[in-house]
């Protein structure tokens, strides 16, 4: 390399006319006017206008001919004012041109795959995905990851200025129960033996509270072998924090200075401070989800009370089996066709259908409602309906009569739909905690009680006492931190007592035995002055997503994997050599083959 970079292209600006500099980058665009050759140049900073002017010299003018786009070349020469008229605004160096004496290409591409210069959202995403360093490279392709940068920076300096210490745990361990399922490595040295992949540093960070690190945090790569979607990857990154000697509230105010830091230096917004909080209970009743979107109101409504009594056989029934009936009003009057697409929607989510009223608050009593179901209704229910749901305007209420999980759950999706769709969803960004969650919840299938968060979650103090005779009423020390929706962090109090711990484990119905195979390392660590701990981890790859709008984790994460868990750009999970797998001892009979060899 003979031509060596002097300054970043985007730095440039008019007040350098007449510098002497030498750029180096790839070329976006080329243009060529009788004999004057232009190029549109850019590196990691900004983009600059090169002209190779028809009298330089010749050979100079050569190069410069073959030189095509994504050609990597330094070009020495003069910064120059562009000739009035031919500014470009758009661009912060619009002003400016450089005007080339000498060319050198460092090397040639291939014609990209899809031009850098268009609209990549035009491109497939496949197809971005195989050649990501090439989207990346497109203007603006780097700026998802130079904001995540400052973030995590951010993150960084706030937390170090705090006395947490940067701990790092390890990646080939034990399973740990976040409730997914593990990714497995075999080990070579130990047949028939597998390492897990962390789901999480929850035991090794719980330990290092044990060793003493009183203010731990990391920011780590956690992996769960899970069914994707727009917000999850198999392996995702984790701002993981853990603290000794503390209780929620120390948590939830440390996280939210953590918070107003981060938007106030990223995003140069100033969050309004404590964050609302809202209990589980209230979260289910009146958004059915524990993750409620908060920059809209369309709240659901139980009218179990109001129609159990109907002669409405859809209603009644479903009460009569201990269901409920909810419903929400949405803010439209839709037509027929959209009614039933709304109807599919809902029964894809596990609704047996959908049930609207049509409302308009405009004449006699009974001309406002149209529904096929109103018949079924007396007046009073009509003028209870109109009261809890607040009605003066034209809208559609829906209803969904079901168990309270599945009315709940359908409702909460409707909701979000609507709210989209109906462009009720504000501008902004709306934290919300959701504390009081239960302990436990029943698995049907496996008949047991299962954790909520994770078994090492501390019950609440004043609900200890219920653990064994009412489990389902006992409440964990645990707290869920959501955004516009989704949830974004959860952490807890954990249980630091070996006795405590062990209860839940037999209540959970984990033997002794298995709770030793387990997690013996761990509850042996709990029985050398465990102090009190708690903390928390934040989704990192949600967060940012959240704070720059986009619409999918894949968007910020470099090298991410499609939602079927492959990664276009190398083609992992990929097949292997045999003589690797006979190593791992992971065929069919290799004991045998063992015991003939020893
Ligand atoms: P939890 O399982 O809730 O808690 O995970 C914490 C946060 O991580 C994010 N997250 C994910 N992001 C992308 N892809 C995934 N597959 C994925 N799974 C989870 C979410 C979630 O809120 N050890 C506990 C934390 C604790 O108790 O301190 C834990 O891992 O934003
Ligand atoms: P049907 O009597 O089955 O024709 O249903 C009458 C209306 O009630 C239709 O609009 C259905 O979509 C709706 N519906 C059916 N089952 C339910 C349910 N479980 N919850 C709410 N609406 C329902």
């Amino acid at each position: 390399m003979q031509l060596k970079r002097t300054v970043y292209m985007g730095e440039l600006r008019a007040s350098d006319v007449g510098k002497e500099v030498i750029v180096s980058g790839w070329v976006l665009r080329r243009r060529d006017h009788g004999g004057v050759i232009f190029l549109d140049l850019r590196d990691r900073t900004g983009l600059l206008q090169v002209v190779f002017e028809e009298g330089i010299d010749p050979e100079v003018h050569k190069i410069a001919d073959t030189i095509r786009n994504e050609y990597v070349i330094s070009v020495k020469g003069k910064i120059r004012r562009r000739p009035p008229g031919m500014e470009n605004p758009k661009i912060p160096t619009g002003e400016i041109e450089l005007e080339a004496d000498e060319v050198e290409i460092l090397n040639t591409s291939k014609t990209p795959p899809f031009a850098l210069d268009e609209d990549l959202s035009e491109v497939s995403e496949a197809l971005r995905l195989k050649y990501r360093y090439l989207e990346m490279r497109a203007p603006g392709g780097l700026e998802p990851f130079i904001f995540r940068h400052k973030v995590v920076h951010t993150i960084r300096e706030f937390l170090n200025s705090q006395g947490f210490l940067d701990v790092e745990t390890p990646f080939l361990t034990k399973s740990t129960p976040e409730g997914a399922r593990d990714f497995l490595v075999p080990s070579r040295l130990y047949p028939g033996k597998f390492y897990a992949l962390p789901q999480s540093p929850q035991l090794f960070k719980q330990i290092l509270m044990v060793a003493g690190v009183d203010k731990y945090y990391q920011i780590v790569k956690c992996f769960r072998d899970e069914d994707l979607r727009a917000d999850r990857q198999p392996e995702f990154t984790q701002l993981d924090m853990e603290m000794s000697f503390v209780d929620e509230e120390d948590i939830m105010s440390l996280v939210e200075g953590l918070m107003a830091k981060v938007f106030e230096n990223c995003l140069d917004i100033k969050l309004e401070l404590p964050f609302k909080r809202l209990t589980y209970e209230d979260a289910m009743k009146h958004y059915g989800t524990d993750r409620p979107d908060l920059r809209f109101g369309m709240e659901l409504k139980e009218v179990t009370p109001l129609v159990d009594g109907t002669s409405f056989k859809v209603f009644r029934s479903a009460v009569e089996k201990g269901g409920v009936v909810k419903g929400l009003c949405a803010p439209k009057q839709f037509s027929r066709k959209e009614l039933d697409e709304l109807t599919g929607f809902a029964q894809e989510l596990g609704a047996k259908g959908l049930a609207w009223i049509k409302y308009s608050p405009e004449g006699e009593f009974e001309k406002r409602w149209s529904s096929p179901i109103v018949k079924f209704f007396e007046k009073w229910v009509l003028e209870k309906l109109e009261e809890l749901f607040e009605l003066k305007k034209p809208c559609t209420l829906f209803f969904v009569a079901d168990s309270e999980e599945v009315a709940n759950s359908v409702l909460s999706e409707l909701r979000n739909k609507l709210g989209k769709e109906l462009g009720l969803i504000k501008d902004g960004f709306e934290f919300v905690w959701i504390v009081d969650f239960p302990l436990f919840e029943w698995d049907e299938e496996e008949e047991r009680l299962v954790s909520v968060h994770h078994p090492f979650t501390h019950p609440k103090e004043e609900d200890i006492e219920l653990l064994e005779t009412e489990p389902l009423k006992v409440k964990s020390r645990a707290y869920d931190l959501v955004l516009n929706g989704v949830e974004i962090g959860g952490g807890s109090i954990r249980i630091h007592r070996k006795e405590l711990q062990e209860r839940i484990f037999k209540l959970l119905k984990i033997t002794p035995e298995e709770a030793e195979e387990k997690f013996g390392f761990f509850l042996t660590a709990l029985e050398y002055g465990a102090p009190p701990h708690g903390g928390i981890a934040f989704g990192l790859d949600r967060l940012i997503m959240l704070m720059l709008g986009k619409k999918s984790i894949r968007e910020v994460i470099t090298f991410p994997k499609t939602q079927r868990g492959q990664c276009l750009l190398t083609g992992a999970p990929a097949e292997v050599k045999i003589e690797q797998i006979l190593e791992l001892h992971l065929l069919p009979g290799w004991e045998k083959e063992k015991k003939k060899e020893s």
